[in-house]
């Protein structure tokens, strides 16, 4: 076949992740390590630590991922890397493993940025998911809705002014302190809590600005833990709920503000929560929009999704000179 196959390598946060991606959608090989065990002492990630953590194993699973194929870097059409944003520390180690491997096999180096991989992300998972839509971009880092019009064609119509949504999950889990990562526990608690026992803030509902706002919901999660008065089941449901009110507002803020789309499209780690999806669902329903939710492997940070990116910038032409920087911060 002519599919063109594309290696890619993640290491902006705390997992380490190698892929191989065809441009026909088939993901042929692919390893992730997460680093939980090395952060959850310390209730979060800590950039050094993670660093040495993407340092140690990347050459390995590199191999691994190889293996696993049964394919040689000269079947390789290209490399793609995160160059960003992230953790700096981390971000580097990918990709000057990316520049090597581009340099030492004389194939092109993309340098993809972590936002467009979880942005293009839902088109790996569902070939009939054209452009333009509307994605709501939801992780620990981030929390945006996007009209995503094209391939580098990005127009982001919201973002967080304090807290990204995966944050505010990850602080809600520490104050009921259920560890790191948090947004997985909080879920699970929230199943059997009552959404409408504590009463919480929706910060920015009704605002005229398209943006988002999380600070003074966690506020208000510390004071409601701190007052003795609720089970924690009860706050984790009810901080659940709340957020996904500030979501579907949001959302429906930015509808009523640009032309239809025929997709609402969900992406980040934040699109795992099972609640949050079918809020999503049933705001698209009364759009009459189609709702696209990746699997959840292809939710969180993965490799695929880089790749993927790598997959669909590679025909543009785009290849990155080899001195290129990694960028801690790094807009859409
Ligand atoms: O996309 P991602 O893996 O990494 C970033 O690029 O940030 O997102 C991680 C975030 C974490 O804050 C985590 O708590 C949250 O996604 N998360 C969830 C769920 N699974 C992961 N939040 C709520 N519910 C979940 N099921
Ligand atoms: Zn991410």
């Amino acid at each position: 076949s002519d599919a063109k196959i594309v290696l890619g390598i993640e290491s902006s946060c705390d997992e380490t992740a190698v892929a191989l991606v065809a441009s026909d959608r088939t993901i042929i090989a692919q390893h992730i390590a997460s680093q939980e065990k090395e952060h959850a002492p310390y209730g979060g990630v800590v950039p050094e630590i993670a660093a040495r953590a993407h340092a140690e194993r990347l050459a390995p699973m590199l191999e691994a991922v190889m293996d696993d194929a049964g394919m040689r870097l000269a079947d390789v059409d290209a490399i793609a890397a995160t160059a960003g944003p992230g953790l700096i520390g981390g971000v580097m180690v990918g990709l000057v493993s990316g520049k090597a491997l581009a340099m030492a096999a004389d194939k092109p180096l993309l340098a993809i940025n972590h936002l467009e991989g979880h942005a293009l992300s839902p088109r790996l998972a569902d070939e009939t998911l054209a452009f333009p839509y509307l994605l709501l971009l939801v992780s620990g880092g981030h929390c945006q809705i996007l009209k995503v019009e094209g391939v580098g064609e990005y127009r982001r119509l919201a973002t967080t002014i304090d807290d990204a949504l995966g944050e505010a999950f990850d602080k809600t889990a520490k104050i009921l302190g259920l560890g790191y990562p948090g947004g997985p526990a909080v879920e699970k608690l929230a199943r059997g809590g009552n959404p409408k026992a504590v009463p919480l803030p929706r910060p920015l509902k009704g605002s005229k600005e398209p943006h988002f706002s999380f600070a003074g919901l966690k506020s208000a999660v510390m004071r409601a833990a701190q007052s003795g008065e609720h089970s924690s089941a009860d706050i984790a449901a009810s901080f659940q709920q709340a957020a996904v009110d500030c979501l579907i507002d949001r959302l429906e803020h930015a509808l009523a503000r640009t032309d239809a789309v025929p997709a609402l499209v969900v992406a980040g780690g934040v699109a795992a929560n099972q609640t949050v999806r079918s809020a999503l669902e049933g705001l698209a329903a009364k759009h009459s929009m189609r709702f696209v939710a990746p699997p959840l492997a292809l939710c969180t940070d993965n490799a695929a999704m880089i790749a993927w990116a790598g997959c669909e910038r590679l025909p543009l032409g785009d290849s990155a000179p080899l001195d290129l920087k990694a960028r801690p911060r790094w807009p859409l």
